[in-house]
């Protein structure tokens, strides 16, 4: 048995802002923001929430893969800025999508948490639990940003990306080029000590029997410097660990399925891997940097162009808050 992804959908808000845009509202400039990063523009809701971003790139999902939403098992989740604290994400998505037999629920990784809710779909559906998933990573960040602050919301975008995945007999996901499609190594991790480095508050400790608390900040706070040593440290490190775990070596890779951030970080990393900046598929330029959303939106970008072939071999790899970084080895 193994684990394939059957199909991807992605959804994005309708609203585009361009680096003009944001150089009305802060002190910066076209020119700034695509030398230092590689973004031109970002979708920013104008009504679309998490839930329904989310929604959407489900459906999408689903009819990609030919599969209906009643034989849904489990949908995952991953987002740091849901619409409500209660219920999850996972469980608006079931009802608007109308999945009853699912089990429903949010991961929190940060920009590492597409890949997390994918290992952990991954983990029980190896043990026989579920036969299906379906996956998200959806954000809303243009609410968490501080729009008066210059080194952050430049960067960031909104959108949402779903993947279905089925776990199928090892004969069905024989591809023509003689590889299994699934999941060929994982490697996750986490370092809570660095966590204040990308950081965003929600409601402090308030109760009528506590003192007076400092509230925390609502808003995004990031030391970039900090953000771009790490990922460009962890990034390479753990995506060659995945590749010893598959036994495969970077000649083996087809694409490199990264966390857009940055394209100095992307190229870093290619650069590191001793890898050919070819095989970086990018989107970052139009849609910045969207969180959990942004390897999903990339994958589906990929899928609908035709640019995945059954049997292309793939490296997803993120990094983030919390701070959380991961690698997954896949045949398409
Ligand atoms: O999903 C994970 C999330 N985060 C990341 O991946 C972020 C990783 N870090 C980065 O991508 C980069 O550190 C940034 C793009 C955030 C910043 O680039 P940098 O090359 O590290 O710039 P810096 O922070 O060193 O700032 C250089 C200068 C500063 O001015 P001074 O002190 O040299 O006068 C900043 O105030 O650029 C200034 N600056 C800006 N100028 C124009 C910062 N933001 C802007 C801006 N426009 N938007």
């Amino acid at each position: 048995m193994t684990v394939k992804i059957s199909g991807t959908g992605s959804a994005l808000p309708e609203k585009t802002v361009t680096n003009f845009d944001m150089a009305k509202l802060v002190d910066t400039s076209d020119e700034w923001i695509r030398e230092r990063t590689g973004i031109a523009e970002r979708r920013i809701s104008t009504k679309d929430t998490v839930s329904t971003l989310a929604a959407k790139a489900c459906q999408a999902a689903l009819e990609n893969a030919g599969a209906s939403a009643e034989e849904v098992e489990l949908i995952i989740v991953a987002t740091c800025s849901p619409e409500l604290l209660l219920p999850c994400c996972a469980c608006q998505v079931q009802s608007v999508i109308g999945a009853p037999h699912a089990v429903a629920f949010d991961i929190n990784a940060a920009c590492s948490g597409f890949l997390f809710a994918l290992n952990t779909a991954y983990a029980y559906m190896n043990t026989g639990l579920y036969k299906n998933a379906l996956i998200v990573g959806s954000e809303v960040l243009s609410k968490l940003v501080d729009w008066s602050d210059r080194s952050t919301c430049v960067l960031f975008g909104d959108g949402a990306g779903a993947a279905y995945i089925q776990t199928v007999k090892d004969e069905e996901a024989l591809c023509e080029n003689g590889r299994h499609s699934g999941i060929e190594s994982i490697v996750q991790g986490s370092d809570g000590s660095k966590g204040m480095v990308l950081s965003c508050g929600e409601r402090g400790v308030s109760n009528p029997f506590a003192n007076d608390s400092e509230q925390p900040s609502k808003y995004i706070h990031m030391d970039g410097q900090e953000v771009y040593k790490f990922a460009t440290r962890q990034v390479p490190a753990c995506i060659s660990e995945a590749l010893n775990k598959a036994g495969i070596g970077v000649d083996d890779v087809d694409k490199f399925v990264l966390h857009q951030a940055n394209v100095r970080i992307i190229e870093s990393v290619a650069k590191r891997l001793k890898a050919d900046i070819s095989k970086f598929p990018m989107n970052l330029d139009r849609v910045g940097n969207m969180s959990s959303a942004t390897i999903p939106v990339l994958l589906d970008e990929l899928n609908r162009s035709g640019q995945l072939k059954r049997g292309d071999r793939l490296v997803l790899s993120g990094f983030g808050a919390g701070l959380t970084y991961g690698a997954s080895v896949i045949v398409w």
